[in-house]
């Protein structure tokens, strides 16, 4: 790494921390008591040292019972105060951190949920999820972990230090002397660790995938009798990632030995200097300060051995906060709306001239015009990355066109909401997506305005009911993560049943009929007669089959309609539609 690299990543961005801080404002009286409480604990935390000093210059050497007892009451109430102090700093640094980050998180999420398709085509999922979640949990930290307590460990240390110079200054240079050592000494601890914990984690790394792994391939690990190696290999891996644990176990113990050296050393030199040459002229009757000066000076230290992991924490977390801001300011990835809201459709497509491009080196589209008229069923066909799916994307405005126009009822969609837009379109995907909740939730989405009775009704009219009828719970089943449960045939009718309920004036299906059996064709065929019917639709299919009803079929081929027409017409042209009829049917009648 350059070393312009490394100043720009150790230097502390001020602009950012004060972005990271503006999200404390709804906060005020909670940041307020927070700091209060931190001022307070420094003051009380010198208190206790000086009451010990007294009690045994007054009190003990006095013999003074009286005193004593009137000392040890008010030492009693210090500790109480610093132990309550003490307790609300934690309570409202933490509460102060875990606000914040609700809020950031919220905001974050809701925006995330709002960009175009083009951005997660480029983000990983994975690294988006630790945006949301881990990122936060730092930026958090800087508030529970990070700034506050070196703010209250430095005005602490400052507090402790000019008591110490104030009493004695020459016993107090004499112990600050020490400071350096141990300042040496927790930075080569950190060094060490942060390298045994790149080991760690990289070895927690292979655990997991090792284990998740096996797991998710636990049926041929059994069939192929794998059990004994496999347990071999894990326990290989185990004891490197024991190995790695340990190794930050041999650095804390020894660093932990070191510090607690270098306290007595302090002791040592604090009785030896203080108590028997006399430096700063402690006179036999004030030795209680020597008591008061070691109290001092571990309260010094202390802090010392922590103040630069919270370094790091407030570091972690400005790097995490600036993930985090980025991803907040890309609002070139938001949509952009239009602002008429049609209350109702008729439901007339046209694309005109649509020019469009994922990526510009690579045309999709290219030129791409067809009018469905309100009512009318479309179907289009075409070889494997024709186009076909690209036409639903920009349908509901995924993603933009380059040139052209496509309209809705003589409106450019650009002109639309999108809520609006989306809310006359349903579109049943190849690739079914089912939530990890309810039959119900699935169909509705949570839209308050879907009854459960709607939701059966529909069920019945598309032919569905008896299926959703027949498992544990009906509508009210529980479908685990990614639909497992499910055969992919149901998981297409419960997606056909969600574009159903929605009632919308488009709908389109996209390759719905691939991938299943006979008996769900069977009945996908029927709820795909009554699911168009009197509303304009377009079918992509693969299966010719299923097309040849269509008003009029359009034939994709490298970004362009190449034909259009009625299924007799395309054939009777012995061209593109032919050659694809010609081919499904050789493989019909060979099978
Ligand atoms: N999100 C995407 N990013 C980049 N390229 C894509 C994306 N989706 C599809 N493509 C490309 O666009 C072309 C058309 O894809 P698609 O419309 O899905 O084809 P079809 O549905 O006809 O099989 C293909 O070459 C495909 O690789
Ligand atoms: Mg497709």
């Amino acid at each position: 790494m350059s070393n312009k690299e490394t100043s720009a990543k150790k230097s502390f961005d001020i602009k950012l921390f004060s972005r990271v801080f503006s999200y404390t404002k709804p906060y005020r009286g909670i940041f307020i008591v927070s700091v209060l409480s931190a001022i307070l604990i420094s003051a009380f935390s010198v208190l206790t040292p000086s009451l010990v000093g007294r009690l045994i210059d007054e009190a003990i050497t006095q013999q003074n019972a009286e005193l004593l007892f009137q000392l040890i009451i008010t030492m009693a109430a210090v500790l109480f105060g610093e132990v309550f102090f003490q307790l609300l700093f934690t309570y409202t640094a933490n509460l102060l951190g875990e606000s914040i980050i609700k809020d950031l998180r919220t905001h974050l999420f809701s925006r995330m949920i709002r960009f175009r398709m083009n951005y997660f085509d480029k983000s990983s999922v994975g690294i988006l999820v630790t945006r949301a979640v881990s990122d936060m949990q730092k930026i958090g930290e800087i508030f529970s972990q990070g700034f506050f307590m070196i703010i209250a460990d430095v005005l602490k240390m400052l507090v402790v230090a000019t008591v110490m110079l104030v009493m004695n200054w020459k016993l107090a240079l004499l112990v600050f002397s020490i400071m350096p050592l141990i300042l040496y000494a927790t930075r080569w601890f950190q060094k060490s660790m942060k390298v045994a914990f790149v080991e760690v984690r990289a070895q927690i790394a292979a655990l997991n995938s090792f284990v998740q792994e096996r797991l998710a391939g636990i049926r041929v690990l059994q069939l192929f009798h794998r059990e004994e190696e496999e347990a071999k290999a894990f326990r290989a891996i185990n004891l490197k990632h024991q190995d790695a644990w340990l190794r930050t176990v041999w650095y804390n113990s020894i660093f932990f030995a070191i510090a607690e050296l270098l306290a007595s050393i302090t002791v040592g030199l604090i009785v030896w200097y203080g108590g028997i040459q006399n430096v700063g002229g402690i006179s036999p009757e004030r030795y209680g300060d020597i008591f008061t000066f070691i109290l001092l000076s571990s309260l010094l230290f202390r802090p010392l051995r922590h103040i630069a992991d919270k370094f790091n924490v407030l570091q972690m977390g400005m790097v995490a906060a600036g993930r985090v801001f980025a991803i907040l300011d890309d609002t070139g990835q938001l949509e952009e709306e239009g602002d008429t809201e049609l209350d109702e459709v008729q439901g007339k497509v046209a694309f005109k001239d649509v020019v469009f491009a994922y990526d510009p080196e690579k045309p999709v589209l290219r030129g791409v015009n067809f009018n469905i008229e309100p009512g009318q069923c479309i179907a289009v066909v075409g070889a494997t990355g024709a186009g076909k799916s690209t036409l639903i994307n920009l349908l509901n405005r995924f993603y933009e066109i380059d040139k052209g126009a496509i309209e809705i009822d003589d409106l450019d969609i650009r002109q639309m909401t999108l809520k609006g837009l989306r809310a006359h379109i349903s579109v049943v995907l190849q690739d079914v997506f089912l939530f990890a909740d309810t039959i119900e939730k699935n169909i509705t989405l949570g839209n308050p305005d879907i009854t459960l009775d709607a939701v059966i009704e529909a069920a019945k009219a598309i032919g569905v009911h008896e299926f959703i009828e027949a498992l544990p719970g009906g509508y009210h089943f529980e479908i685990n993560e990614r639909g497992s449960t499910l055969s992919s045939g149901q998981r297409q009718l419960i997606s056909f049943l969600r574009a159903y309920v929605a009632n919308p004036s488009i709908l389109v299906l996209d390759e719905a009929t691939s991938s299943i059996d006979t008996y769900a064709e069977q009945l996908i065929q029927r709820a795909t007669e009554k699911i168009t019917e009197g509303r304009t639709s377009i079918i992509i299919a693969h299966r010719l089959a299923t097309v040849q009803k269509a008003d009029v079929i359009l034939v994709m081929d490298q970004g362009q309609v190449v034909e259009r027409g009625s299924h007799e017409e395309l054939l009777s042209k012995k061209g593109m539609y032919y050659q694809l009829y010609q081919a499904q049917f050789a493989v019909l009648s060979e099978a």
